[in-house]
């Protein structure tokens, strides 16, 4: 995984059909995805259940660019290694999620992923000011975690006030929760470089139709270039 800060769709399969993902991701990746990005939910940190470790393990040969699993579970800790052990490239976790997340970034790294830390949209900035040298992803939540669907919050302020602390850092910026066409640019020009979108990219579309799947992928890659397809 090379860093770099152009543009990077990654669509989230919690949009995807849950009795099919093998395929799902084969399609999306044919149609141009990035990455993919994983929701795993616990009903506990967040009031919505998903997969775990195991699951994860079964979509990893599916997955041919990178896959992106974010954690909205507490405790963390208990299952990085499970993680790295599905083949989690990039694993981030909430900084909300416990009082260590130092500790956490620490062992994402040594356990060989790339480590993630994703801030809630009421969670300030500065939650970050001393990881900024621990972290490779910084996920700004542009919705309460949980649900795909839901409606865009802005917070293009938060992301220029990332973008001006991580300096030449290499580190990502991703914006997850109601990313589409109309929102991407906003989140792309305050300085994010990694757009996750479920809803966005899986609407209309099914293993049977991808070629939707990469109309919708080429119509937010293109809003956030600044240039319509
Ligand atoms: C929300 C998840 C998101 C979600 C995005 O808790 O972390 O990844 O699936 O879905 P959309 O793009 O539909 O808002
Ligand atoms: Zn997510």
């Amino acid at each position: 995984m090379s860093f770099d800060r152009s543009i990077k769709i990654a669509p989230s399969i919690l949009s995807a059909d849950f009795a099919n993902f093998g395929q799902e991701i084969q399609a999306i990746e044919a149609q141009g995805a990035d990455w993919v990005h994983i929701d795993v939910m616990d009903g506990h940190f967040v009031p919505n259940l998903t997969f775990g470790p195991m699951a994860v393990k079964a979509f990893r040969p599916h997955v041919k660019t990178v896959m992106d699993v974010h954690l909205m579970i507490a405790p963390v800790d208990p299952y990085i290694d499970a993680y790295a052990d599905a083949g989690a490239d990039v694993l981030t976790a909430h900084v909300e999620a416990g009082p260590h997340i130092h500790r956490t970034l620490q062992a994402i790294r040594a356990a060989g992923m790339k480590a993630g830390v994703a801030l809630n949209p009421g969670t300030p900035v500065e939650a970050v000011a001393h990881l900024l040298n621990l972290t490779d992803l910084i996920c700004v939540m542009t919705v309460n975690p949980g649900f795909g669907g839901q409606k865009f919050i802005d917070m293009t302020s938060k992301i220029r006030s990332l973008r001006s602390m991580i300096g030449d850092r290499p580190v990502h910026i991703e914006i997850d929760g109601g990313v589409d066409p109309i929102t991407a640019p906003l989140v792309a020009e305050a300085g994010a470089d990694v757009l996750v979108a479920g809803s966005a990219v899986f609407k209309g579309g099914s293993v049977d139709t991808p070629e939707v799947y990469g109309e919708n992928i080429r119509n937010i890659r293109a809003a956030a270039s600044g240039v319509w397809a």
